[in-house]
């Protein structure tokens, strides 16, 4: 296969209940949809759109572009598949090797034997061809092949991400509990969030939903920060194209947003490290930060968005002191929010009764393995308590 020019099908995975999000990601730059699961979007492009994708995505994790379908029954199978594949057209002789996979087939328990055979597979021949065996690891710096195996099926990709898009480059110091970059993109895009209107965050952390929706509101593509990516390491790779690349992503970029952004927590030690992780990413000029209690966070008119991340609580005794503080949440919102849209980013859906707002959407989300929800409250003049508590289905 020419790498450089063939179309192949790109699949770029996701956390789970970000695919309608990618979805319209993948639209916006042009590319089809061929399918999509519940932690992934497929599309189908050249290498240059892997490119594009690793860009722009903002909620993508990793872009995986097709080499190779095959069948294999049993590892020794795999090693034989693997190994025809003319991988020294794709990888320099002298790169580092990452293999990553997700295996379900029943001659495999462990996919780290899968990964074994296919690093095998692959040094071996790139053996026979350089007379040098490339190192391979655990890092994802450099080339990272991805195997795919259900039963008898096999993809290889070529993971042209590396490392995945959530290490955008500018959380340097990230607390306790943060969130991926990739999850607080979407959350921000999900809030309906472009630019328009203050941004007003609440318990930042270390700055996170804020940092991602001004790079939103900026137009500024995520992957501008990033300096590496697996598909530099491929063989045939353009400099001068990702140049021009960045170069065309940069003059669409504002320079201002219209509202105002305001981040604060409690901690001070989160506002520092949101200050420094902001700075990192080129947008600490156009926040104002604060350290308080949430409740004195200021709130400007002119409407917008208000996002909370609040603690979850993981023990019981902890739950428990979460309860007033999520009730403090609904005051905020009734009191000091009028004119805005709320929105409450929770894995814990008892705490969000305490809110006693009605919510109008109720996103389904995954941080890790843990089931979240983004709860959207329209905050309009006499947004009132629902008779009792509101009620959450798990289903819902
Ligand atoms: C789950 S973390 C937010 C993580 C953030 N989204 C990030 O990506 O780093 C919750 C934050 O709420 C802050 N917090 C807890 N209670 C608070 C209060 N009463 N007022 C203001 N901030 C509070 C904590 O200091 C913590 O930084």
């Amino acid at each position: 296969m020419a790498l450089w020019t063939q179309k192949n099908s790109i699949v770029i995975t996701c956390a789970k209940g970000i695919p309608p999000l990618l979805r319209e990601e993948v639209c916006s730059l042009g590319l089809p949809i061929v399918s999509e699961g519940v932690a992934h979007v497929e599309t189908e492009g050249t290498m240059a759109d892997a490119m594009r994708l690793n860009l722009f995505i903002r909620t993508g994790q990793r872009v995986l572009f097709l080499l190779e379908t095959f069948n294999a029954k049993n590892p020794d199978e795999l090693y034989e598949r693997v190994s025809k594949i003319k991988w020294e057209d794709y990888i320099p002789g002298n790169e580092y090797l990452c293999i990553t996979s997700s295996v379900d087939t029943p001659t495999i328990k462990d996919s780290r034997f899968a990964n074994l055979k296919c690093k095998d597979a692959i040094v071996d021949r790139m053996m026979r061809k350089f007379g040098r065996r490339p190192d391979s690891g655990p890092k994802k710096d450099r080339v990272v092949a991805h195997l795919y195996w259900r039963d008898e099926l096999c993809l290889l990709y070529l993971d042209t991400s590396g490392d995945p898009l959530s290490k955008r480059g500018y959380r340097r110091i990230p607390l306790r509990a943060p969130m991926q970059e990739t999850l607080a993109a979407a959350v921000v895009l999900a809030a309906g969030w472009k630019g328009k209107g203050n941004f007003i965050n609440p318990m930042c952390g270390s700055g996170t939903l804020a940092i991602e929706a001004a790079l939103i509101g900026l137009n500024r593509p995520p992957g501008l920060l990033r300096t590496n990516y697996g598909f530099m390491h491929l063989k045939g790779f353009d400099e001068s194209s990702w140049k021009s690349l960045r170069k065309e992503a940069k003059i669409v970029v504002k320079s201002r947003l219209d509202g105002k952004m305001i981040a604060t927590d409690i901690s001070e030690e989160a506002v520092l490290a949101a200050k420094k992780n902001a700075a990192t990413a080129g947008v600490e000029h156009l926040m104002e930060f604060g350290i308080c209690e949430y409740s004195e966070t200021p709130v400007p008119d002119g409407g917008g968005v208000v996002v909370f991340n609040p603690p979850y609580g993981e023990r019981l005794g902890e739950k428990k002191a979460l309860e007033s503080l999520y009730m403090g949440i609904g005051d905020f919102f009734k009191k000091r929010c009028k004119g805005y849209k709320g929105y409450i980013f929770t894995g814990n859906l008892d705490l969000v009764k305490r809110v006693g707002l009605k919510t109008r959407r109720r996103i389904p989300f995954f941080n890790s393995n843990i089931e979240c929800r983004l709860l959207e409250y329209d905050l309009y003049e006499g947004s009132r308590k629902r008779k009792g508590a509101d009620v959450i289905s798990p289903q819902s």
